[in-house]
């Protein structure tokens, strides 16, 4: 458990999904601007809340989403399995243990968690409580996790009897001999994402902000949300179930035979991450729906007792 909590830590400072975390917020935004303003003036304002309380470098919807990482080092331990649910590769059948936190504390719970706060029937009075505002940036967080289909998985077999956490203990080899831990060159979209000096530094500058509503606009008209009618837009447990068969069917099949890299790889790699981020940036839209739908109705239910 110990080995597994040090190299999450080390495959943050790779810090992926930084980026792949503000992109997500950043479809889920242009989404709801177009789609229900109402919910996004709402949710932006819960992020508003806590500004003063962060290091100004979360103080924007799409920046906000990167909060839950941006604390990993202030004595919140207890929150790391927030971030993923590692439903278990085990393609030979060992024996593995898998302790409680790890099967129940996970990102469904997460999720699940937020929601209950963001919808509570007894603070319905209050749009605005501290923890409100709290859950609502661990929700803009993990919902971008979920997207990331080696946060939904730890593979396991006798090299690694107690899995792998979620890709960490995996080298695969770039093309220019470099070796990548696998976690990591998935955070990082397949190095779309790589960080350099000054790519998507937050606090995001006037063209970096510009540059990334962009980006999100362009994948929208790629991956118009017409084409996702069919998939499950507000359950937790679905979306991990369908990050780890992504894990099982496409990520891990490459390193079972060599750890050696292809320009194919990445290619595929890169246009899955594209439709993962959409699919989180939508999945996250429709879920602020559901929740502020739920908090109109917990309000009207007041209005007619009073
Ligand atoms: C190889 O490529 C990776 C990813 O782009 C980069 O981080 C690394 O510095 C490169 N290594 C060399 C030796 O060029
Ligand atoms: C950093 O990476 C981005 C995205 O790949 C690229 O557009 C930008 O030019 C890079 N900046 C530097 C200084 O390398
Ligand atoms: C365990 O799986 C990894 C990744 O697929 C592979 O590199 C390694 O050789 C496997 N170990 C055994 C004993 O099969
Ligand atoms: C990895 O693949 C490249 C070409 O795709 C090849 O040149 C290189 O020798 C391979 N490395 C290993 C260790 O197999």
């Amino acid at each position: 458990m110990k080995g597994l909590v040090l190299c999450y830590l080390i495959s943050f400072v790779y810090c992926w999904w930084e980026v792949g975390h503000m992109m997500t917020a950043q479809i889920a935004k242009n989404y709801l601007k177009d789609n229900r303003p109402d919910v996004l003036a709402w949710a932006d304002s819960l992020v508003q809340d806590f500004n003063s309380l962060t290091d100004g470098k979360s103080n924007t919807f799409a920046e906000a989403a990167v909060w839950l990482d941006d604390i990993k080092e202030t004595g919140t331990e207890f929150l790391f399995s927030w971030h993923y649910t590692d439903r278990p590769i085990n393609p030979d059948g060992l024996l593995i243990k898998i302790d409680d936190e790890s099967r129940n504390i996970n990102s469904i719970y997460a999720i699940n968690q937020a929601v209950a706060v963001l919808t509570n029937s007894k603070t319905s009075r209050n749009r605005h409580t501290v923890f409100k505002a709290q859950m609502l940036r661990v929700l803009l967080h993990v919902i971008g996790d979920i997207h990331q289909p080696l946060h939904d998985t730890s593979f396991y077999n006798s090299s690694y009897p107690d899995g792998d956490a979620g890709g960490n203990f995996l080298n695969i080899q770039l093309q220019n001999g470099t070796m990548m831990n696998f976690h990591s060159f998935w955070d990082s979209g397949a190095l779309t994402f790589a960080p350099n000096n000054s790519f998507m530094a937050r606090p995001l500058s006037q063209s970096d902000s510009e540059y990334l509503d962009k980006w999100s606009k362009d994948l929208m008209k790629k991956f118009p949300i017409s084409k996702y009618s069919n998939y499950d837009m507000t359950n937790p447990s679905v979306w991990t179930y369908l990050g780890f068969r992504q894990a099982q069917q496409f990520l891990y099949p490459m390193v079972a035979t060599s750890n050696n890299y292809s320009s194919d790889y990445e290619k595929q790699a890169i246009a899955f991450c594209e439709e993962n981020l959409i699919v989180g940036g939508y999945r996250l839209g429709n879920k602020l729906i559901e929740i502020y739908d739920q908090i109109l109705q917990n309000e009207a239910k007041l209005t007619v007792s009073e």
